[in-house]
């Protein structure tokens, strides 16, 4: 099994390393034979080679079962293309899923008193190769055009990988879409819909904007989400408000044979260097990479430290705390160590935060 560490730039540098001390840690316990390759891409490489990723890394990236990553940063300059974007496309990650699911105790750290979290669980799933991300762009003085590509093959395909999801949760499904403005999303939402009635799960669906609105004012309506990619893109920014900061927001980028596990927040330069970073969203994306490996227990002695981090208030600056980023990382280390000493999470490993 191999394992490709992208850490990339700015925040991505400091808390990648948080993340792969705990996958060391299970490595070397559990003799695992993960073997450890670390991919240089991003801006930094860029200005020091001329280009942020090679055909070369792309093919490394390939012969890797799994990739976590840090973050990139992407500069305004028509040379610079998205290291992020070429990796999904090339390596065919078509499922984008970002789960909300806020950590147990967060709310009461952080005095949110007019939400719930035990009403707040669900998945969005985005469709990751098209829609608006299809490249396809005219660029003029007067008139730019971005194409909008649904193709009934990529939908089924995400729908499916939803219906995936939601068997082992509520079986139901709902479609979010603008097909009473795009007439593309017509075949977005009736594919979607075919393929999750084939498959025996309960299907609504919602338009995207009063759903944006649901999300924050209703989020117990909701379970597992599938959508396309840029609906999917600012909702689950949006969906990160419930779960207290985008420095808690995990994220797995999936396909058939490979997946690609990212916080979802960007590399950040304005606080880059400093040690104050959130290393949480990068922790929990390893948690789902344990997930994907079918390594439950793991999965779930990670999120129960990181809970006990929230729980003990063991937290970076953004979350009010007083903690660096090495900090929280160690603290969150030595409480999977002592779970993991502490048997716990042997029988039936909750799903918990994810
Ligand atoms: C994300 C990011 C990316 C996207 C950017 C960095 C290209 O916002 O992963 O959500 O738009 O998909
Ligand atoms: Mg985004």
């Amino acid at each position: 099994m191999k394992t490709a560490i992208i850490e990339g730039d700015g925040i991505g540098k400091e808390v990648i390393p948080e993340a792969v001390t705990i996958l060391d840690y299970f490595n070397e316990t559990y003799d695992w034979g993960i073997e450890k390759i670390y991919v240089d891409v991003g801006l930094g490489k860029w200005e020091r080679t001329g280009a942020a990723i090679t055909d070369e890394d792309i093919a490394l990236l390939k012969s890797c079962d799994s990739i976590l990553f840090g973050a990139i940063t992407t500069v305004n300059d028509p040379s610079y293309k998205s290291v992020l974007l070429r990796i999904r496309k090339e390596l065919d990650l078509y499922a984008n899923v970002r789960p909300i699911l806020p950590i147990s105790g967060i709310y009461k750290l952080l005095n949110i008193r007019d939400q719930k979290e035990a009403d707040v669980n669900m998945i969005i799933v985005r469709e990751n190769t098209e829609g608006l991300y299809s490249g396809i762009e005219e660029i003029g003085d007067e008139k730019s055009t971005t194409t909008r590509v649904i193709t009934q093959k990529a939908s089924a395909r995400i729908a499916s990988f939803a219906c995936g999801l939601a068997f082992g949760r509520k079986n139901s499904l709902t479609v979010v879409h603008k097909s009473n403005v795009l007439k593309s999303d017509k075949l977005f939402l009736d594919t979607c819909r075919q393929t999750a009635e084939s498959k025996g799960v309960a299907v609504s669906d919602k338009l995207a904007d009063i759903f944006a609105y649901d999300l924050i004012m209703a989020p117990q309506k909701y379970d597992v989400v599938v959508t396309t990619n840029l609906f999917g893109d600012i909702l689950s920014d949006l969906g990160a408000v419930l779960l207290g900061s985008i420095g808690l927001a995990p994220s797995a980028n999936i396909g058939d044979k490979q997946a690609f596990f990212e916080p979802v927040h960007g590399s950040a330069p304005d606080i880059a260097g400093q040690g104050v970073a959130n290393p949480i969203a990068a922790i929990l994306s390893l948690k789902m990479m344990f997930d994907w490996m079918g390594k439950k227990r793991e999965a779930c002695l990670v999120s129960r430290a990181v809970a006990a981090a929230v729980h003990d208030e063991v937290v970076t600056p953004d979350l009010g705390g007083k903690y660096s980023t090495k900090e929280v990382g160690n603290f969150i280390l030595s409480k999977v160590r002592q779970l993991d000493a502490a048997s716990f999470c042997l029988e039936d490993p909750e799903d918990l935060p994810v």
